[in-house]
């Protein structure tokens, strides 16, 4: 790092930013609530001579000026950032930077901060009594809470990162100018219930501090809700029609007992306003009284997964009035009218059932962003990967964000696998000899528990939610596994509760968990997925992978200098800091880069390192996704996987099925393949072919070709087979493919599924004559080593193609823009593993120093109907591309490329509009 970079971020640290004009009441009536809307962070270097004095630092006249400025929420780093130059992210993220700038700004915070805002209530009795709660939904990880200088709760109070706690604050807020002042204390993974990272990537150098979700001021008469609505439904008449519960919690905040009257309202689907239910209720001083209302539901619309059916939302709020006043309502929620269950099979695995279905997950792990910031929109684009990709869910292990990521699930029909995380102090069980978190005492009960009831408020009445698991590496003591289940029915959980998802053990209340964690987290060839060991495709997976993810080289450029790049692919062996942490034993890509070596021959550029990892990792992520989709109705069926992982909290090099900037690469078209709804899939072992069918309707009639050819383009086997129909939901074995036993030394298999002439699934394999060999009895917690490896070196002999390109708008609606590239394979030998990558591109730029530059920006996100493909000789293939187009840039460009293919590119033509080709050009 150089030293002026630092200079600069001292200097930032300090920067001031012009205060916030306070702004009107904050609430102003009974029912109202609102969320804090900005606040000012400083450290003891801001508030000098006030020192920890919380009287002098909640005077509203105290000098914030020189504070830092955010909105509703963010974390100290997160916070340090938005306070900075725009570039910084990329300045921090870049090299090795991250590590000094960490020891820079550690000491920093190893001391308490203040988070300050400054609001104005308008007191009056209009409305008869009136009362002011304060809500939290978590600060990480300890927090003492003032208001005007009076102590609300303390850090033994307010401690954990999911702790929301409500408190009651009436006789400490003031007519007129407010000042909330919360401290937060350093946190500490192993001694506190945070946001950890594990050994995914390195920890934020504030560990996540901070207020990192709203805190919202509510004012109400005596009687108040204690949380949102939740709702129970259950399938009637054999589902024509269906009973919906809503439950609410009401609270009389005065000491007096007061009369009232609750009636809730509840819209259908289109958002009309349908029935309103209301009962009367009396309450003793301080008392509490859960009231349902429930009532008949006639034909409602069913809430399914994306790809079984439609996502319907109901919804619901609910008033509670006294003397016909109102004097507290609800949020209005939305729940969707489903049932989840699970179920151990005789193996002990669980599968879930959605409806009544079994119902496969297909899943891979979310994290948050490494400074917890949440941008709705990556959010929604990472979702629409999910989808994009044929995947099913998305797994939190302690990373539950926020009730817009429950929405955004809800309505795209994602189902959510929540749950705690491990390894840290969430797992500080006295039988967990692997964690590093400190053991629980007694104290750390009530936190976990005030966890777990603000969690299951967050989540309950959305259809979304497939499980909670209240363990993850480790199932949670019998104590706190009680604890658990209480809150959690006591807040109305209708869906599974998970023990654990892992088998090292479970706790007797629930039983065994049903899921494995047997590895692989690193590589492991294609056909492991096919043997009946460890992480292959029986049973429920929860946490696996090959340790795929490599970003290409556009995206690599963003974080990586070059110097640093050829490390990449000339020290094969050398521990990495975009990898995992240096104490994990995913900290080089030691494991991948010999199996690349051996099985593609080593890397001769940075260019043919990336394009044999894009070659690696399509084909690991393809074989693990199609295996458990193919043994899906085996005799011990495929029940679930989560890939390890979605996406990464920072720019990685591994283990995610896009980059950090949401480039689709090799990994995420191999999940997109392997993942098809209707699909044809090649199993390795067995060398035959099964047929998927992973929804919920029948399809026929079908037929099948397959076709063996060398490399010199001469079928060596092929079939052709009709099959009357595909069974929904369902995977069947077709047959044992023909003509392998003269394969030589690389042959491609393709597989071509159709239905009447549409193709419903295109699949293309390299295939050898000897498979990867596996030592499973030399396996460890994270991969199975590889005695001999395939090999593919003899793909070097393919002559270049000659592949013509042509593109063409098809629809322009708005920004979002589609269109169609036609490719040709010309030659007499197959054209392997063709890559397209859309750019937006601007000829010349004038620059500050007066020189003109190109400049070519990557689009993302970005939707392919395919990519990565192979072309047999003489064949076309029309692939399809959506994207958003702003029209800053002059041109839109495909780059192709490929490993026999010569580098082209086309231009997309906007002004043109639709219809017309455009043809390639050599580069
Ligand atoms: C609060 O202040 C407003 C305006 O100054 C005043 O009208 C109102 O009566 C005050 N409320 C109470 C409860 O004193
Ligand atoms: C962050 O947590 C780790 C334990 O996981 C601890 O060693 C470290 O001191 C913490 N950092 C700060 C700034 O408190
Ligand atoms: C809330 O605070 C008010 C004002 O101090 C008090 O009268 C009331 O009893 C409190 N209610 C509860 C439930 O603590
Ligand atoms: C709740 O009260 C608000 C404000 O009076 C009103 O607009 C809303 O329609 C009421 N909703 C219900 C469910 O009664
Ligand atoms: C399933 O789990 C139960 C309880 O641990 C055990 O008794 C049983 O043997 C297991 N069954 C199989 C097939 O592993
Ligand atoms: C990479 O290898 C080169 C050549 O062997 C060596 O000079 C260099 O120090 C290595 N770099 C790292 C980061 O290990
Ligand atoms: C391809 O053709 C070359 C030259 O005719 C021949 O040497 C080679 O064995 C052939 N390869 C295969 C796999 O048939």
């Amino acid at each position: 790092m150089q030293p002026l970079f630092l200079a600069s971020l001292v200097s930032l640290w300090l920067l001031s930013l012009p205060s916030f004009v306070a702004n009107a009441q904050l609430v102003s009536g009974p029912g109202h609530s609102a969320v804090i809307p900005w606040w000012k962070i400083g450290n003891s270097l801001h508030v000098g001579n006030v020192g920890n004095d919380s009287a002098a630092l909640s005077d509203p006249d105290l000098d914030v000026s020189e504070w830092y400025s955010i909105g509703s929420k963010a974390t100290l780093m997160a916070a340090y950032l938005e306070n900075g130059a725009r570039s910084f992210e990329t300045e921090l993220f870049r090299d090795e930077n991250m590590k000094a700038y960490h020891e820079h700004l550690r000491p920093a915070f190893q001391e308490p901060w203040y988070y300050r805002s400054k609001f104005t209530l308008n007191i009056n009795n209009r409305f008869g009594a009136y009362y002011y709660q304060l809500k939290t939904h978590g600060i990480s990880s300890r927090a003492d809470i003032y208001l005007n200088g009076a102590l609300i709760a303390d850090k033994n109070v307010q401690a954990g990162a999911y702790t929301g706690l409500t408190y009651n604050i009436t006789s400490k807020a003031r007519n007129g100018t407010n000042i909330l002042l919360v401290r937060v204390y350093p946190t500490d993974y192993n001694r506190d219930f945070a946001l950890g990272f594990v050994d995914w990537n390195p920890p934020p150098a504030d560990n996540g501090t901070g207020i990192w979700r709203d805190v919202e001021l509510k004012q109400t008469g005596s009687l108040s809700f204690a949380g949102p609505p939740r709702v129970n439904t259950k399938p009637y008449f054999d589902g024509d029609a269906a009973i919906v519960d809503v439950k609410v919690e009401v609270v009389n905040l005065g000491v007096q007992s007061v009369r009232g009257e609750v009636v809730c309202f509840v819209y259908d689907h289109k958002g009309k306003e349908q029935w309103a239910v209301k009962e009367g209720v009396s309450l003793a001083g301080h008392g509490t009284r859960k009231v349902v209302l429930g009532f008949l539901l006639r034909k409602p619309a069913y809430w399914y997964p994306k790809q079984w059916g439609l996502q319907p939302l109901y919804s619901t709020s609910c008033n509670v009035t006294t003397d016909l006043h109102l004097s507290d309502t609800t949020p209005k929620v939305r729940f969707g009218i489903r049932t989840v269950t699970s179920s151990l099979n005789p193996f002990n695995d669980t599968t879930f059932f959605i409806n009544g279905e079994p119902f496969q997950v297909l899943g891979a792990g979310y994290t948050s962003d490494i400074f917890l910031r949440f941008d709705e929109e990556k959010v929604r684009a990472q979702f629409q990967y999910v989808l994009d990709m044929g995947l099913n869910t998305v797994r939190l292990e302690g990373k539950q964000e926020h009730d817009r990521l429950y929405e955004l699930a809800d309505d795209m029909g994602i189902m959510i696998m929540a749950g705690w995380e491990c390894c840290d102090k969430w797992e500080g069980w006295s039988y967990n000899n692997e964690g590093s978190g400190e053991k629980w005492k007694d104290p750390d009960y009530a936190i976990a528990n005030a966890s777990m009831r603000h969690e299951a408020e967050l989540m309950q009445h959305h259809p979304s939610i497939l499980a909670f698991l209240i363990g993850s590496d480790f199932w949670p003591d019998d104590r706190a596994t009680r604890m658990y289940v209480d809150a959690l029915k006591s807040l109305d959980w209708d869906v599974p509760i998970i023990a654990s998802a892992s088998q090292r053990g479970f706790p007797a209340l629930l039983g065994n968990g049903g899921m494995k964690m047997d590895g692989p987290y690193d590589w492991v060839p294609p056909n492991y997925w096919y043997t009946d060991q460890l992480g292959a495709a029986f049973g429920f997976g929860s946490e696996l992978g090959t340790g795929a993810g490599t970003p290409e080289l556009s995206s690599l450029k963003r974080f990586i200098s070059s110097p640093y790049l050829d490390v990449l692919w000339k020290n094969l062996t050398v521990g990495l800091y975009h990898m995992s942490t240096n104490v994990s034993s995913f900290h080089t890509r030691t494991i991948y880069n010999n199996a690349l070596s051996a099985r593609f021959g080593p890397p001769r550029s940075l260019e043919d390192y990336l394009l044999k990892a894009q070659m690696m990792d399509y084909e690991a992520t393809r074989a693990q996704f199609e295996a458990y989709a193919a043994k899906w109705s085996a005799e011990r069926p495929a029940t679930g996987l989560i890939y390890w992982m979605l996406n990464s909290a920072w720019p990685s090099l591994h283990w995610a099925l896009f980059d950090y900037y949401l480039h689709p690469a090799g990994a995420y078209f191999g999940v997109k393949t392997g993942s098809r709804s209707q699909h044809v899939a090649y199993d390795y072992l067995s060398r035959s072919v099964y047929l998927i069918n992973r929804s919920l309707a029948a399809l026929g009639p079908c037929t099948v070709d397959m076709e063996l050819l060398d490399l010199n383009g001469t079928v060596i086997g092929n079939a052709h087979t009709t099959t009357t129909q595909l069974s929904p939901n369902n995977s069947t074995r077709l047959f044992e493919i023909n003509g392998i036993e003269k394969l030589k030394d690389v042959a491609l298999l393709k597989l071509v599924l159709k239905n009447q002439a549409k193709v419903l699934s295109r699949n293309v394999y390299l295939l050898t004559p000897k498979l990867d060999t596996l030592d499973f009895k030399n396996s460890t917690w994270y991969h199975t080593p590889v005695t001999s490896y395939a090999n593919f070196t003899a793909l070097d002999t393919l002559p270049q193609v000659d592949l013509t390109a042509k593109a063409m708008v098809t629809n322009i609606q708005g920004l979002e823009t589609t269109a169609k590239i036609r490719l040709q394979n010309k030659s007499v030998s197959p054209a392997v593993f063709i890559r397209l990558n859309l750019v937006f591109f601007n000829e010349l730029v004038r620059l500050f120093s007066g020189e003109y530059e190109e400049t070519t920006v990557e689009v993302a996100p970005v939707h392919w109907s395919d990519n990565y493909v192979t072309l047999w000789p003489g064949e076309s293939l029309e692939l399809e591309t959506r994207f958003t187009y702003h029209g800053h840039y002059t041109f839109i460009r495909v780059h192709i490329d490929g490993w026999n293919v010569p580098k082209q590119r086309i231009s997309i033509d906007m002004r043109g509009g639709k219809g017309s080709w455009i043809g390639g050009q050599m580069d």
